[in-house]
């Protein structure tokens, strides 16, 4: 069983580059397929979605090779199926954003359901009428969506509610429609506005990102570019609370406070330092930490779901009682219990989770229940007397590229024992 192992107590000092981030990368090499030609996409994330994605496209006939620690070659030249196996969709859970960018390349699409996931359920609903209402006939049987268009044709779309994913991969099918496509109520985030920036590089018209109303003037042939990918702003906000949890001062290259002006506010009214400049984030934590007012999810430019349990974790040891409220899933408070485990106070109930600081925490076995909840466990234990071990890193594995190669840049004392393979 691969573990970490984690000592706390020490404060930590120094400095890390924030990777390029998950959420962009995802629908962008999705994206290289609307081009048919060839794109260099530098700042890659190495993880394991992204490898999946590009096994997605080599399955479709593209080439994606690796050049160096973090770019990928896409070239979409010679596509010659529009269907993605079972196995490849499972392997990625997001694989729905492949739909309208191969629906817009091929003019039809087969793609298995993506299942629920440690979250809740994962419902693409939205996804699926916005494709309807561009023209897409789509038919859902033993699990398989497929999906056909002779004529995709731009419309208005408005949005039930401001997911991500469908806002993405309608701004991608729009891109392959004709005429003009308007998404109200679309997801505002900042990997919206990459992916935006990413189709505006290859020559598509799409503007309004990071706004509620997204257009799109499709039809255009794209083409290819050179493009770097966002800092992964979850990953800022997991360095930024480990600086707040353990204390100490941190310097984060490339991260972006406009990205995450919710949680760096959340961090200075608990009292942390926060400066930008110098093309990064600084957190300085001296004293200690207090209670915050109600921390609520929202879509952005409200506070991020993502960043929930790791800001939990860097408040157990605050003064006073901090309550959360988690509005976008179901399933996000499984970190509490491993959490728990290491000494924190914390009640939940439905939506809500109260935080009542304790004195101390202290080192335990604790496994990973998701992809942030495992962080937040780490970020918990670098404020916990003696050592945390923790495992079921297949989660954190799935959203940082290297977490101990970071945290021990930044003066952690962490280290990652990998499982031995069986004779
Ligand atoms: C994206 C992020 C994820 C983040 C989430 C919310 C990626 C790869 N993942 O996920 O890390 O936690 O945004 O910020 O970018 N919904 C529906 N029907 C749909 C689509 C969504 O009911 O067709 C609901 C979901 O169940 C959820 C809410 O809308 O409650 C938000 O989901 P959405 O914004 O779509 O999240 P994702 O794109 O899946």
């Amino acid at each position: 069983m691969s573990q970490l192992i984690i000592r706390g107590g020490s404060r930590l000092e120094g400095e890390t580059d924030i990777q390029g981030a998950k959420n962009s990368v995802l629908p962008i090499l999705a994206a290289t397929l609307l081009t048919a030609d060839q794109v260099e996409l530098r700042g890659c994330p190495r993880l394991r979605d992204v490898d999946a994605s590009a096994r997605i496209l080599r399955a479709l006939g593209c080439e994606a090779r690796w050049e160096g620690e973090n770019t990928l070659l896409v070239d979409t030249r010679q596509v010659q199926g529009c269907a993605v196996s079972d196995q490849l969709c499972r392997e990625m859970r997001s694989s729905a954003i492949f739909l309208g960018a191969i629906l817009a390349r091929c003019g039809q699409a087969e793609l298995s359901y993506p299942g629920g996931c440690e979250l809740g359920p994962r419902p693409i609903d939205l996804h699926l009428s916005g494709l309807r209402e561009l023209g897409a006939e789509i038919s859902d049987a033993g699990g398989v969506l497929r999906c056909r268009a002779s004529r995709l044709c731009g419309r208005e779309i408005v949005l039930s509610l401001p997911s991500v994913g469908a806002t993405e991969n309608l701004m991608l099918t729009a891109c392959g429609a004709s005429g003009i496509t308007t998404i109200a109520n679309a997801a505002r985030e900042p990997e919206i506005v990459d992916l935006q920036d990413f189709l505006t590089a290859c020559g598509a018209r799409v503007f309004g990102a990071g706004t509620s109303t997204v257009t799109v003037e499709g039809g255009r042939p794209l083409h290819g570019c050179t493009y770097t990918v966002m800092p992964d702003r979850i990953v800022a906000a997991t360095y930024l609370c480990a600086a707040a949890s353990a204390g100490g001062e941190v310097f984060l290259r490339r991260a972006r406070e406009e990205h995450l002006s919710t949680v760096t506010a959340v961090l200075r009214e608990a009292g942390c330092r926060v400066c930008s400049g110098r093309g990064g984030i600084a957190c300085t934590r001296e004293g200690g930490l207090s209670a915050v007012r109600p921390v609520r999810t929202a879509p952005y430019p409200g506070f991020p779901t993502d960043a929930q349990a790791i800001l939990m974790a860097a408040l157990l040891k605050s003064r006073g009682a901090t309550v959360f409220e988690e509005n976008m899933f179901e399933n996000r408070y499984r970190h509490v219990d491993e959490l728990t485990r290491m000494g924190a106070s914390i009640r939940v109930s439905g939506r809500a989770a109260v935080v009542s600081g304790v004195r101390s925490l202290r080192g335990a076995p604790v496994r990973c229940t998701d992809l942030r909840g495992g962080a937040a466990l780490c970020v918990a234990a670098l404020a916990a007397e003696g050592e945390t071990l923790v495992s079921e890193l297949c989660h954190i594995d799935r959203g940082y590229e290297d977490l101990v190669r970071d945290l021990r840049a930044l003066g952690a004392n962490i280290a990652r024992e990998e499982a031995e393979l069986p004779a």
